[in-house]
Formats: structure tokens, C-alpha cells, sequence
């Protein structure tokens, strides 16, 4: 075998796999940590801010790296099938490894708010899409319930698993700095992946792989933040679909994260996410989806707190072709249609004449 084999092998010293555990994977983690001048250029004071662009993954999301574990794990012990509640991504990833493995995928996801690249991908690999009327904090009860009472395993983040594989995210960046950055700026909905982050430092650091931990600074969407206003609400709304969420499964792993790393929740508007969202694809080339921005739009909203000549890495938790709709709806920008087919009029509507 050649090249990268995905993360648990990876990081397998650091995992709870044994060699009786059939390693599910499609390759997921490696993914880039881009500098984004443009940003750092916002902020100043030779402050170096980077992307952790998790939207590279096989399923354009950082759900791989949890499902990877999350599945290899249920295959392990025999499951047949997978459940979850999702706003879109933990479906597609749970559908894409699910069937890898052989296993049937049930997803319940709130109907009307999932976003279309999503949900094409659950249909496309096979899921068996149960859509209900009502959000995700509803569905996600049923889904526990259901795998309490049924031979189904539950992969939502209340899976152990899920956290292990993406605590590998935390290595990664660690494994291209040299060390933990000052700042981890992070999009907040289920507080699965903040709490996986923080694991993932705090075991390195133990190791002895890097010598400090990051301030974890969490960021919800100001219509879904439950964390911030510190009780669970029951209809959150943001365009940030991904983290439409109300009441939060980990809510309390998440909080122990913000406060052993001194870090802060804040919350930031569909327009700030909107905004930071059309930054990061114009100015650095980089197209995330909506949620995604939700770290790059916090960043900036408190930017004056960043110490001078700190690194900070914001992390891009998904693709922005997740949510095609999105990007046409909030590009700023529009196609120059009903062109005649020659050259002068194509110039013309160029400028050149
Ligand atoms: N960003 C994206 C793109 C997501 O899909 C999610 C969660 C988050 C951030 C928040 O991560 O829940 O660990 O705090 N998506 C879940 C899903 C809920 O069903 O795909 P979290």
C-alpha cells in the first residue's frame, strides 16, 4: 500500500482499535491547513490566521473522520445497521461508510432544512432518508430512542467513537505547526467537534507533542446559541442550516473545554457568517459552506482580543458545494446572461468595447 491510509492508521497508537477491528475507511483526514493572508491582513499585528479545511474530506465534511472510527467500531461488533439525526453532513458521511461496510443507514433529518448537496449524497449512497417535521434537537431523541430499542447503532457524536476520530483533526494541525496555535476558532452546533478538538490537544499535549493548548473559541449561529444565552432553545433558525440546533448533545463536554482552555462562545449573525463566507471564497480562494464561516466570521467579530503575533486556526468544517443555493443566493455576484454568441458582444459585456 502507498501514500496516506486515512486516520486510523494514521494515528492508530492514539485510537481505541485493536487488530480485530475491520478498518472502514475512504481515505478521510490529511487535510490542508491553508494560510489565509487576506484575513491576517484584517486583523494585523502579525497575527497568522490559517484554515483547517476539513471540506477536503471524502464526503466534503469533518464528520469522516468520526465515521470512520464510529463504523469500523459498529462492524466490529457485528451491527447490521447505523442510525443518526442529522442537519445533512453526519448523513452523508454515516450513508458513504455505512454501505462501504455493508450495513443499512437510516438518517432523520428535518424536512426542508437540509442542504441540496447533502442531500443528494445521502439519496446517492444509499441512506434511507426519513425526513420529519420538525428540527434536529426532535429528531435526535427519536434516533436515541429508536437505538435503545432497536439492533441499531446510534452514530450521531453521543457515539464515543465519533469523537476519537475527530480529535485527529487537533494532531494534524499540531503534526504541520510544530505546536498547538494560540486560538481555536470553531463553528459550534451539536458541541461534538469542539469537544473532540479539545480531546485531541489535551492527549498531545500529554504526549508530549506539543507544549500548550489553544484558547477554544466556540462560535454559534446568534439565531441557534444556546450556549451563549445558556438554556436550550426550541426553535432555532440560521441559514447556517448545518448548525441549526437548539440543545446541544454535548453540551456540557463543550463547556468543559471553553473553560479548561479559557476560551469564550460567541455568538455571530447570519449576516457576519454570510459575510465571512464571501471573504474566504473571493479573497483566498476557499469555499466553504455557511457553517463553516461561522469560525472565520467570529474571528473577525472579536478580532481586537487576538493577542499580537498570535497563530489561530479556524476551522472549515464542510465543502461550500454542500449548499449550492447558498452560494448563488449570497455571492454578491450574478451571470452576465443573454449574451449574443460572437465576439463583440461577448467583449462588450467584458468592457473591452
Ligand atoms: N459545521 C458543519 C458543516 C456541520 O455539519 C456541523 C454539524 C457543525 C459545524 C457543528 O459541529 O455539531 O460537532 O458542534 N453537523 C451535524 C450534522 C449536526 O448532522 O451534520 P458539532
Amino acid at each position: 500500500t502507498f501514500g496516506w491510509q486515512g486516520l486510523i492508521e494514521a494515528y492508530r497508537p492514539y485510537l481505541p482499535v485493536s487488530a480485530a477491528t475491520p478498518v472502514v475507511t475512504l481515505l478521510e483526514g490529511n487535510t490542508p491547513l491553508i494560510p489565509v493572508p487576506y484575513i491576517s491582513q484584517l486583523i494585523g499585528r502579525g497575527v497568522r490566521v490559517f484554515v483547517k479545511y476539513d471540506g477536503l474530506n471524502p464526503t466534503g465534511s469533518f464528520k469522516d473522520r468520526g465515521m470512520t472510527m464510529a463504523i469500523s467500531k459498529a462492524k466490529e461488533v457485528g451491527a447490521k445497521a447505523v442510525i443518526c439525526a442529522s442537519t445533512g453532513n453526519t448523513s452523508a458521511a454515516a450513508a458513504a461508510y455505512a454501505r462501504r461496510a455493508g450495513m443499512r443507514a437510516f438518517v432523520l433529518i428535518p424536512d426542508g432544512y437540509v442542504a441540496m448537496g447533502k442531500l443528494a449524497q445521502a439519496l446517492v449512497y444509499g441512506a434511507e432518508v426519513i425526513a420529519i417535521e420538525g428540527n434536529f434537537d426532535q429528531a435526535l431523541k427519536i434516533v436515541r430512542e429508536l437505538s435503545d430499542n432497536y439492533p441499531i447503532t446510534l452514530v450521531n457524536s453521543v457515539n464515543p467513537y465519533r469523537l476519537e476520530g475527530q480529535k485527529t483533526a487537533a494532531f494534524e494541525i499540531v503534526d504541520v505547526l510544530g505546536n498547538a496555535p494560540d486560538w481555536l476558532c470553531i463553528p459550534v452546533g451539536n458541541a461534538g467537534n469542539i469537544s473532540a478538538y479539545w480531546m485531541g490537544f489535551c492527549q498531545y499535549r500529554q504526549q508530549e507533542k506539543c507544549d500548550r493548548l489553544p484558547k477554544m473559541m466556540g462560535f454559534q449561529a446568534a439565531g441557534a446559541a444556546p450556549l451563549i444565552s445558556g438554556q436550550p432553545i426550541s426553535h432555532p433558525e440560521t441559514i447556517a442550516t448545518a448548525i441549526r440546533i437548539g440543545n446541544p448533545a454535548n453540551w456540557e463536554k463543550a463547556l468543559a473545554a471553553k473553560e479548561a482552555s479559557q476560551g469564550e462562545f460567541n455568538a455571530v449573525t447570519d449576516a457576519e457568517i454570510l459575510e465571512a463566507y464571501r471573504i474566504l471564497a473571493s479573497h483566498e480562494g476557499v469555499f466553504c459552506e455557511p457553517a463553516s464561516a461561522a469560525s472565520v466570521a467570529g474571528l473577525l467579530k472579536v478580532r481586537d482580543r487576538v493577542p499580537s503575533h498570535a497563530t489561530v486556526v479556524c476551522v472549515l468544517t464542510g465543502n461550500g458545494l454542500k449548499d449550492p443555493d447558498c452560494a448563488i443566493k449570497n455571492s454578491n455576484n450574478a451571470v452576465k446572461s443573454g449574451v449574443a454568441p460572437d465576439l463583440s458582444a461577448v467583449a462588450k459585456v467584458m468592457g473591452f468595447e
